[in-house]
């Protein structure tokens, strides 16, 4: 179906009842639906927003149009979790229907102030002629989760030098002061990130773009994320317009970090090492990230990208968010694991240990198209060792170590549905390793998958048939050893 602009910008509160039913209906009767992911009750889910702490929960909206699988008028949809499993619904959080925010409730992120929780977001507006006017707003929210618009943006231009693509303010606090960074396209058509900073979060004040090593690097930054971990600086951004180029930056847009010494807010300046993407896998883009309490520094991101068709379109609702992610410093490069919490859903377990010998292997209680697995591979002496998972006999995915090339590969060839075949089938990337540890969360129609700990992760959305559940284990040109744990969910 085609959208013309009119339904891509009609507001919910336009819709009938029986309209949604429909659209409800439709969407309930995918095969595809996820059961531990959070995904949109219709419609489209892209950024987590506002992942933030307050008085004892954690708060995730994300980036929501209710009425189909497209980009149209975006509102904040809004969750909350005390232990980021389990997520209570709260509904609409932000509802794109001022002057300055008329085209959508574009991405923004949360702070604690003066016991609220204030929202920072970008409100996108175009005029009759179709020309963008982003502004950044800040909503605020009460102890009742009660959530107020100010009547007025809290930054209303845009400084000299950059283009309407200006949005996705992310905030933090730091010796009193409040710091965000904002996603920025210079006029010469280049992405960057500039700095503001305040006092109260209602007064801004333009401190400049924070000068990188990657004058060049795409033509737009989105969803900047800056932090401090282990006494370093960290910069997240999800750049466009970067040239595949090896193994690196096979998706439309990629998303990745740079690690650094702490950002000099004098001469806003950041030293920084390479730009490493943070996931490998196909779908995956605009992360974002809080710290808790303990000090934790958690991500999520959007297991989906912009401008690619998903099977499940035509059902009338796309994409899903991640599992929260740990984040740590390890060799100059950030390691992600799961958190913790996620043991919780943890149900029967089956474990196997086996030396393999060139051969494919299946083992009792090994199957299922919902579980958490860990499958660690030692003593590798043979060519290439892994799993396929989903699988059936036309339908596999394969996650696999090639000793000799020293790479991981995640193959989703033959992995049901077609999505995205147009940047290929294939993921991999460099690992010198002895052991391969695998750990993979399966979800009805996605995998994220840990390698060695989270020295690499591969997200991906699969789409294959629901007898699609068998798992099977491999070593092929010699053996290694096997060790695999799965719980099922
Ligand atoms: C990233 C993004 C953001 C924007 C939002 C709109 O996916 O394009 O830059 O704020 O999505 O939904």
């Amino acid at each position: 179906m085609e959208w013309t602009r009119q339904q891509r910008y009609r507001p919910l509160n336009e819709v009938s009842s029986t309209e949604l039913a429909e659209l409800q209906s439709t969407v309930n009767q995918c095969e595809w639906r996820q059961t531990f992911h959070i995904q949109p009750n219709t419609g489209l889910l892209n950024d987590p927003n506002g992942f933030s702490y307050f008085n004892g929960e954690y708060h995730l909206f994300y980036q929501w149009f209710p009425l189909g699988a497209v980009h149209g008028l975006k509102y904040w949809y809004h969750l909350k979790s005390k232990d980021l499993v389990y997520w209570d619904d709260l509904g609409v959080g932000l509802t794109p229907d001022s002057d300055f925010d008329s085209h959508g409730a574009y991405s923004g992120s949360a702070i604690e102030h003066q016991g609220k929780l204030y929202l920072l977001y970008t409100g996108n507006t175009r005029d009759d002629n179709w020309v963008r006017h982003p502004y950044q707003c800040v909503a605020i929210m009460d102890d009742d989760y009660q959530i107020t618009k100010l009547d007025k943006p809290v930054i209303s231009s845009i400084p000299e030098g950059y283009t309407d693509h200006f949005r996705d303010p992310k905030v933090w606090k730091q010796d009193d002061q409040y710091y965000a960074v904002i996603g920025a396209q210079r006029v010469n058509q280049t992405g960057c990130i500039v700095l503001y900073n305040s006092t109260n979060l209602l007064d801004w004040t333009f401190i400049g773009e924070i000068e990188t090593e990657m004058d060049s690097f795409g033509f737009m930054w989105e969803c900047p994320d800056y932090f401090e971990l282990e006494n370093q600086g960290v910069v997240i951004f999800s750049p466009q317009g970067l040239a595949a180029s090896g193994d690196q930056y096979q998706n439309i847009y990629q998303s990745g970090y740079v690690i650094g010494e702490k950002l000099d807010m004098q001469q806003n300046k950041l030293r920084h090492g390479d730009f490493h993407e943070l996931d490998r896998g196909f779908d995956f883009y605009a992360p974002q990230t809080t710290v808790d309490p303990s000090g934790r520094r958690i991500l999520v991101g959007w297991m989906g990208l912009p401008e690619i068709a998903y099977p499940t379109d035509s059902n009338g609702w796309a994409h899903c968010l991640t599992l929260p992610r740990e984040l740590s410093i390890q060799n100059g490069k950030l390691l992600q694991q799961p958190v913790k919490e996620l043991e919780a859903l943890r149900q029967q377990a089956h474990t196997v240990k086996d030396t393999i010998v060139n051969a494919t292997k299946v083992y009792e209680g090994f199957t299922g198209t919902t579980y958490e697995m860990i499958c660690e591979i030692n003593s590798i002496d043979a060519q290439t060792v892994g799993i396929e998972f989903r699988t059936s006999e036309q339908e596999k995915t394969m996650i696999y170590y090639d000793a000799i090339g020293k790479k991981v590969v995640l193959d989703r060839t033959n992995s049901g549905q077609e999505v995205g075949v147009d940047y290929g089938t294939i993921r991999q990337c460099a690992i010198d390793a002895n052991n391969i540890t695998f750990q993979l969360f399966v979800d009805v129609s996605s995998v994220e998958i840990f390698i060695n700990d989270g020295i690499e992760v591969f997200t991906s959305r699969i789409f294959p048939s629901q007898n699609s559940d068998g798992i099977r284990f491999f070593a092929s040109a010699g053996s290694a050893e096997f060790q695999m744990s799965k719980w099922d969910y």
